[in-house]
């Protein structure tokens, strides 16, 4: 594969900031050289390391071996045995810490909620006997699809407590990839809200199960909690609702005892091939990832407000709403609704009411603050904030500029995490109080992280030369395989570079060493720091029956980071209109979800392809950012497409 020519020409970003002695002085790591001693540590005597990291947690029986690597497997803390419910709860109970918010909930219609740590373990012990009521047992896959609720972070810790896998699925998305996920996943209940609010509307979440359930399914349970009071259909013998099942239950359940290595949750993460992969993370080595990373990335401290502004569908839910701050003992704020709703200072207003000290949150949604105007967030007191973050796709400089300004009044270190599904934590960032930034860079490795840039045959390119981003030894929080299909796990991740992992990321590093991510190599989308498959969306487009051939490409979009461009040729008879492309984003919508409807759909009479038959796609990005076309068309098999396609545009 050709490493895409832009990883070469990424600008030279020359601003340097440090971190401040106020800062340094209180945080976890409080110096360069600091962090630099711990990183050879972590480097050159990982089991010391991570070791120490894991005893700082509760464990019902001490591992025997900190690792256990028989490439591409890796096993981590084993012979251990712990509960991560136990760890995020049971585990503060015994301190003052008990009586702390554990989560601050805003709901999108305004309604608010705080569970202590101590009321949080109440409900979660009473759910956790709920799903044992329901004949869900250790092992049994469950599918969360709920929206960023607390009772989200308690079906899930439920699941933990009694070693049920979750897979929470994205409220966003539709009931195809439910179907999907429980086909796949062999899931036998669901957890899932009446409804939900988006920008005032609801969300008709039950609904949604209901038509994914349609026909053969494996589901036998459907648990629903009442969220919006929409009407919904309750399937007799199926379906129960949550709160009648609460009153057949008490509050006595002790945490089982879990196999290190035992399955906490799948999580489906679009590939560059085929169906989305279910990425599968396990229990000891993930909290030991969650865990750290909160802990020397956020610098998070007891008296902190912690808000990752992530929804709970994504990995960034799991590891920085819920269980990485709840681990830590800190206090996470959970919003359900939308940035801009009802007006565009929707955060600034929660930062300001409830005093928010970290905010974690995504740079396309910074893009869009930007945009909004500066007079939404010049109505707040910001003050509250010490720490900023920000995740899922390369932040552009300015953008970077803009929230240290405007948000972080200049004083806030912020911290660009680079990390995946896969990762299961954060695995490249700077450390706030002792590595200095650079806009627009994730910095240097985390502790553990033995990352590089390698060109094509692997071998590792030098300073400022772009290349793939590949790490080389196992961590914690990595992903364990891929659910149902190791022969796709060690292809995909392992296979191209024997024994490193592939990010799918092209990246360089700079003389200082610190890394500049650009984006993915593959056929993948980063589309408002969500990752979306082109193939997942072609197949969608082509089970359309008017459709004959598709491919879908991104475009650079000033807010969203990509923008799906989709081109299309129809059966023959077919007539292109308006309609059809309203009807075929609608269908995309339908079957994935409304983060992959395509921006623009265009007709084609051909699609470019070699002599072979692999669509060029290359051609078809170019010709979707309006650019001239360049570069190698030797191996097209029809040059006349190109001016066909060219004019395809309405
Ligand atoms: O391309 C990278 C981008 O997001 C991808 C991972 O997407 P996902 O599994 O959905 O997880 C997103 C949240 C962890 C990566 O392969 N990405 C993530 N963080 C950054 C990033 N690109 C640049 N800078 C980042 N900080």
């Amino acid at each position: 594969m050709k490493i895409d020519n832009n990883i070469e020409s990424h600008l030279i970003e020359k601003r340097v900031f440090k971190p401040s002695k106020d800062f340094a002085k209180r945080a976890q790591i409080k110096s360069l050289d600091q962090y630099r001693r711990m990183y050879r540590e972590s480097i050159s005597r990982p089991d010391k390391f991570w070791g120490r990291e894991a005893k700082e947690l509760t464990w019902q029986k001490q591992w025997k071996k900190v690792v256990e690597w028989k490439v591409p497997f890796a096993k981590w803390f084993v012979g251990g045995k712990l509960n991560l419910s136990e760890n995020c709860l049971d585990r503060h109970l015994a301190s003052p810490r008990r009586n702390k918010a554990a989560i601050l909930w805003e709901g999108e219609p305004g309604d608010r909620r705080t569970l202590t740590y101590q009321q949080l373990h109440h409900e979660v012990c009473r759910f956790a006997n709920v799903l044992k009521r329901n004949k869900i047992d250790k092992g049994d896959r469950v599918i969360i699809y709920l929206p960023t609720i607390p009772e989200a972070a308690i079906a899930m810790l439920a699941c933990a407590r009694i070693g049920a896998v979750h897979s929470v699925v994205f409220g966003g998305f539709s009931a195809d990839a439910i179907r999907d996920r429980i086909a796949d996943s062999g899931a036998i209940a669901v957890i899932t809200a009446d409804g939900s609010y988006r920008r005032g509307a609801i969300v008709p979440l039950k609904k949604n199960v209901d038509d994914g359930l349609h026909g053969k399914t494996s589901i036998k349970r459907v648990i629903v909690f009442r969220r919006a009071g929409n009407d919904i259909h309750m399937e007799e013998g199926r379906d129960v609702w949550w709160h009648r099942e609460l009153e057949y239950v008490d509050a006595n359940c002790p945490p089982a005892a879990l196999d290190s290595e035992h399955p906490l949750y799948i999580l489906y993460t679009s590939g560059s091939t085929g169906k989305p992969k279910g990425i599968l993370h396990t229990t000891g080595g993930y909290l030991v990832g969650i865990y750290s990373t909160m802990k020397y990335v956020f610098d998070v401290r007891d008296e902190d407000i912690f808000w990752c502004t992530a929804d709970v569908g994504w990995v960034t839910g799991h590891s920085y709403v819920v269980y990485g701050p709840l681990a830590n003992g800190a206090t996470t704020l959970m919003y359900e609704g939308a940035p801009n709703w009802p007006e565009p200072d929707r955060f600034w207003r929660i930062i300001e009411d409830y005093r928010v000290n970290i905010l974690y949150t995504a740079p396309t949604a910074i893009r869009a603050f930007i945009r909004w105007g500066d007079e939404w967030v010049a109505k707040h007191d910001l003050s509250s904030l010490r720490l900023l973050g920000t995740v899922g796709e390369p932040i552009n400089p300015e953008a970077w500029i803009w929230y240290h300004k405007k948000i972080g009044g200049g004083r806030c270190p912020i911290v660009d995490t680079w990390w995946q599904t896969e990762t299961g934590a954060i695995l490249i960032t700077p450390l706030p109080g002792a590595i200095p930034t650079k806009p627009g860079s994730a910095t240097l490795p985390f502790f553990g992280v033995d990352a590089t840039i390698v060109d094509e045959k692997g071998h590792e390119v030098g300073a400022n030369v772009g290349g793939k981003l590949i790490i080389r030894r196992p961590w914690p929080s990595m992903l364990r395989t891929i659910y149902g299909d190791k022969e796709r796990y060690k292809k995909q991740y392992w296979s191209e570079f024997k024994g490193n992992y592939l990010t799918g990321d092209g990246a360089r590093r700079d003389e200082d060493g610190y890394f500049w991510i650009v984006g993915r190599i593959d056929d993948v989308l980063n589309v408002a720091g969500h990752r979306l498959g082109t193939s997942e969306i072609e197949s969608a487009l082509v089970s359309h029956a008017r459709v004959a051939e598709a491919a879908v490409v991104g475009r650079p979009d000033d807010l969203k980071g990509q923008s799906v461009v989709a081109f299309v040729t129809l059966k023959s008879g077919v007539e292109p209109s308006f309609t059809l492309k309203r009807e075929l984003r609608d269908h995309v919508g339908a079957h994935i979800g409304a983060i992959a409807k395509p921006d623009e759909v265009r007709f084609a009479e051909v699609l470019p392809k070699t002599r072979s038959g692999k669509i060029m796609r290359r051609l078809l990005k170019e010709i979707a950012s309006g650019a001239r076309v360049t570069g190698d068309t030797t191996t097209l098999e029809d040059f006349s497409v190109l001016t066909k396609l060219r004019d395809s545009e309405e």
